[in-house]
């Protein structure tokens, strides 16, 4: 049996948390503050984004110091004193593990720029400027620049932006200093990892150049960096040194893997607990597209995707499942149109994918409803990737406000901005102007408010939250089967949880339709977003629009 199966996790984007010593800044001591909060909600584990010293290129993905916290968020000794308290209320932590890329201010970078015959130079992935591939970084760019203090003569090499260069796993020595820095921090209690762009740690060592696939001519670097034959090898032996060592839990961030090999990655033989899926998150962005461009989806096609990752992935292993994070807009956004944005069909996304069969994830501020925000200038945004991808839409043409309306959607600050704790000034995030502009509908929501109303967002997903850890049902709704109902169904997105004793569906009414379904009589009612069921004689539900019902088939 593991834990981690059974656990809800709650991601914290530190930055945006609370900030207890009203800097604008969120902290380790806000996240102290709030333990009280994330008991009361029920879950079991906090995956913290990385709070480790940075420039903050990329708001702490960019790590310049692994054994220390950024003065921003405190010390060393409040992060210690956080792994106590959550301790004390059964509440694990798990850290972002950063390592196919540091900060250009890391020490080993600089000591790589001033010694050239030094031992860090091997730690990144240097090569003359006649060698370079036209891989364009996901930041922009191109993935190589010069490294500084080589006359231009030599380049290094960078996934992300050029403030991040990737680290040379082919090198053993650069392996074990790895090694090292996660088992410290596994010794100092907690209890597992998030791991950043994990499938972009082996790279084709042909180095290639790829046909352009963009007007800058370049073509887009997963092609040469991602989940590439050889990167097995380096998963067993992080496994091996480290992981395997310790009752942890391992959730790899790994785009890019297909189906055919997951079993590198989960399941008895794979490297993590469970690795995030990603084919069902955002169903209206083009892959390795631009933020201008839309994709049209359906709901049918979208819980075709679903049901297809809860195949494949239980055949094998273990997966999270989660509809935010801090790369993504807000799921109500992301998912429905804005005349169907409503209490009702914000629990039905909540319900659809936290019992599937899977570990749930829940972002800050989901379990409230948070929205995006829509900044009018490109001046307000904070996030590299928003900037990059407004500059991409200017260079195709599109004018400064209309390239500003069609990538604000997209910006992954729609899930950065404060967390939303009262209707005080600012949020109750902090007494001073905070980092990145709260969202202006905080007054209406926010956790004092939803507290106290029993129809609330926040309280559904507490509701959630206790029937998935009831004695009764827990069993089959962390282990038992998973598969579709009602599957051709127009805007039903529905699916049943057994084993040998129990019989769970989970039904939504995707859609502001009113729909009939057939169900087996007789039934309990384990959740119901709505206060009431119509049910007539002949076993037939009449679905409200976006209606959400856990029925208990007795
Ligand atoms: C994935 C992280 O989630 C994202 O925020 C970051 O920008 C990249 N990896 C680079 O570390
Ligand atoms: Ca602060």
């Amino acid at each position: 049996m593991n834990w981690w199966k059974e656990d809800i996790v709650y991601q914290i984007y530190p930055k945006s948390f609370k900030d207890s010593n009203n800097d604008g800044i969120g902290d380790i001591k806000g996240i102290i503050e709030k333990l009280d909060y994330l008991e009361d909600l029920g879950i079991n584990t906090i995956w913290i984004c990385p709070f480790f010293q940075s420039p903050m290129i990329d708001n702490g993905y960019d790590i310049s110091n692994y054994y220390q916290v950024d003065p921003m968020f405190g010390t060393n000794e409040d992060l210690y004193e956080l792994i106590d308290q959550a301790k004390k209320k059964n509440i694990k932590i798990l850290f972002d593990l950063v390592v196919n890329h540091c900060s250009d201010q890391h020490e080993w970078f600089q000591k790589a720029i001033a010694e050239p015959n030094s031992k860090e130079r091997n730690y990144f992935i240097i090569k003359k400027k006649e060698e370079i591939t036209n891989w364009r970084a996901i930041f922009g760019g191109n993935s190589w620049s010069p490294l500084p203090n080589s006359n231009d003569e030599e380049y290094y090499f960078h996934v992300f932006s050029k403030e991040q260069p990737d680290l040379n796993w082919e090198n053993p020595e650069l392996r074990k200093e790895i090694y090292k820095m996660i088992n410290f921090w596994l010794d100092k209690g907690i209890k597992g990892f998030r791991v950043d762009a994990i499938t972009y740690i082996k790279k084709n060592q042909q180095f290639p150049n790829f046909a352009p696939d963009g007007l800058d001519g370049l073509a887009h670097v997963d092609k040469g960096s991602i989940n590439q034959p050889g990167i097995e090898s380096f998963l067993k032996e992080m496994k091996t040194e480290t992981f395997d060592k310790y009752d942890c839990m391992t959730v790899g961030e790994a785009v890019g893997v297909p189906y055919k090999d997951l079993e590198q990655y989960v399941g008895d033989g794979g490297c993590f607990s469970m690795i995030f899926e990603f084919s069902y998150d955002n169903p209206s962005m083009p892959s390795q597209g631009n933020w201008y461009d839309y994709k049209q989806w359906t709901v049918d096609e979208w819980k075709q995707k679903i049901y297809k990752a809860q195949k494949h992935i239980s055949k094998i292993g273990w997966s999270p499942t989660h509809i935010e994070n801090h790369d993504s807009p807000r799921s109500i956004n992301k998912f429905l149109h804005p005349d169907q944005i409503c209490g009702h069909s914000v629990k039905m996304l909540a319900t659809i994918f936290f019992y599937l069969r899977s570990t749930p994830f829940i972002y800050q501020g989901q379990e409230l409803g948070m929205s995006n925000v829509h900044f009018n200038s490109i001046d307000d945004y904070d996030d590299i990737s928003t900037h990059d991808h407004f500059q991409r839409a200017l260079n195709a043409g599109f004018k400064e406000e209309e390239a500003l309306r069609l990538i604000s959607p997209r910006s992954r600050d729609n899930a950065r901005t404060p967390m939303q704790w009262s209707n005080s000034k600012y949020a109750g995030f902090s007494e001073v102007t905070p980092w990145l502009k709260v969202n202006s509908n905080y007054q209406n929501v926010n956790v004092d408010q939803q507290l106290n109303d029993p129809k609330s967002i926040l309280n559904y997903y507490k509701k959630m939250i206790e029937l998935r850890k009831q004695k009764k049902y827990c069993s089959v709704l962390v282990y038992g089967e998973f598969s579709p109902l009602f599957e051709n169904m127009k805007n039903i997105v529905a699916y049943q949880r057994t084993n040998n004793e129990q019989t769970i569906y989970i039904i939504n009414n995707f859609q502001s339709e009113y729909c009939e379904i057939e169900v087996e009589m007789p039934f309990k009612v384990l959740l119901n977003n709505y206060t009431d069921i119509t049910v007539s004689s002949q076993r037939l539900i009449y679905l409200k629009p976006f209606q959400s019902l856990v029925l208990d088939i007795e």
